[in-house]
């Protein structure tokens, strides 16, 4: 007998606000995205906010307070919001995610109730993936708060804390409930941060937006210099390329063997983990994608020029494309080559590594030469010595 086959399809719906001023008592957008409250009910908030964050902008929990009280027809704070260690520290620290589970179950959320997120890529990762576990899901609305996390991982359906050494080995999909991509907030930013998000957006241009990588091109100066009206266009247009590509790809929840999307990963997320996070996300793929280039050059994947352009646009940006951690060794190679089967691993199946074939376009390829990877090593040390 052949077996009862289940099948149904699930449609995935969220908003995405591009807006300023999220918590300013007169903006719509928050009370909006989380919809109307059942009748005789409120909606329940529990803000969790990240530390680097609240450090920068202490107004913020009286900001919330107040935009909660303006709308307190339909909104209430279960407790004054949770402040958790923003940066890649909180994901490392399984306690920090047992200290938002158990605020929690302290608090009776259930899954009407809405953790607001608002924070770095960090937090929202640890923040959604224990809303995520709770009652197996407990609505998340996010407020990402740095580049990379308007940019790409706040839009997304991805959460996650690292355990036993391994990036993102416990997490989900899950998709939020709503994103509010808040231009101001990143008024507080560290000159690092600023320059660290806008490798996701090089990176998903060089693969998919020629167009987009062009644009980039042309005002990498305003970008470095953070001017507002060059940074949000770089957010929107990076966030929207990531958005389609979750929508359009076939593969939302990553159930094949590749990610496309990842170039410069592999090695990425190999050197943060060598440098015990030294590095943030975003320099890190930086390093990653100039390898790869210069890689995908080599084996005449791609041309000269093509690995010449995204080089001089990392750079104007204001990225160091090379680490000293590049240059360990693990018995007779870079240990950096032990990225590829901790990528493998991740996905599972047949090892896939998005290189580059020309600006706008990536190319999966199943193995890499490791002698090569060494030279081209090599080569990276030898330019930034330029
Ligand atoms: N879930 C996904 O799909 C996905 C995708 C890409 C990256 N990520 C993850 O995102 C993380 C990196 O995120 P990130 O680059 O946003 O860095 P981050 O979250 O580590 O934040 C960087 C620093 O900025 C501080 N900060 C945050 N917002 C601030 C603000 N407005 N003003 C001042 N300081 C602020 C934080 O406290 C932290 O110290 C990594 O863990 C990476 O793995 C997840
Ligand atoms: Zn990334």
């Amino acid at each position: 007998m052949p077996p009862f086959v289940q099948s149904f399809a699930l449609q995935v719906r969220y908003p995405v606000y591009f807006t300023r001023g999220v918590f300013h008592a007169e903006s719509r957008d928050l009370r909006e995205a989380l919809g109307p409250a059942a009748a005789g009910h409120k909606h329940r908030i529990l803000a969790v906010l990240d530390s680097g964050l609240a450090r920068a902008r202490p107004q913020l929990a009286a900001d919330l307070a107040t935009y909660v009280r303006a709308h307190g027809e339909a909104l209430e704070l279960v407790a004054e919001p949770l402040v958790i260690a923003g940066g890649e520290a909180g994901k490392n620290d399984p306690a920090v995610t047992q200290r938002l589970l158990k605020t929690l179950h302290d608090h009776g959320m259930d899954r009407h109730a809405c953790v607001l997120a608002v924070g770095g890529g960090a937090l929202l990762d640890v923040a959604g993936y224990a809303a995520a576990i709770t009652h197996r899901g407990v609505r998340c609305v996010r407020v990402p708060t740095t580049v990379l996390a308007q940019a790409d991982s706040g839009v997304g359906v991805k959460n996650g804390v690292n355990a036993f050494g391994k990036k993102n080995f416990w997490g989900t999909f899950t998709p939020p409930h709503a994103v509010l991509v808040d231009a101001q907030l990143l008024d507080t930013l560290e000159p690092r941060d600023r320059v660290a998000g806008m490798a996701e957006a090089v990176k998903v241009a060089a693969v998919r937006d020629g167009e987009f990588f062009a644009w980039l091109e042309a005002h990498a100066g305003a970008l470095r210099g953070f001017e507002p009206a060059a940074v949000e266009q770089l957010v929107r247009q990076s966030a929207e390329l990531h958005l389609a590509h979750i929508a359009s790809s076939g593969d939302p929840f990553e159930q094949g063997s590749a990610r496309p999307l990842d170039f410069g990963h592999w090695a990425a997320h190999k050197l943060e983990n060598m440098t015990d996070y030294r590095l943030r996300h975003g320099e890190a793929v930086a390093i990653g994608m100039a390898l790869d280039a210069l890689y995908s050059a080599r084996v005449g994947l791609c041309s000269a020029s093509v690995v010449e352009r995204l080089i001089a646009l990392l750079r104007g940006l204001g990225f160091a494309l090379f680490d000293v951690a590049l240059l360990r060794r693990e018995g007779a190679r870079p240990a950096v080559l032990d990225g590829l089967q901790d990528f493998r691993e991740h996905l599972g199946g047949e090892l896939t590594v998005t290189l580059l074939e020309d600006i706008g376009r990536g190319r999966e390829v199943h193995s890499l030469d490791h002698a090569l990877v060494e030279r081209v090593i090599e080569e990276l040390k030898a330019r930034s010595a330029q």
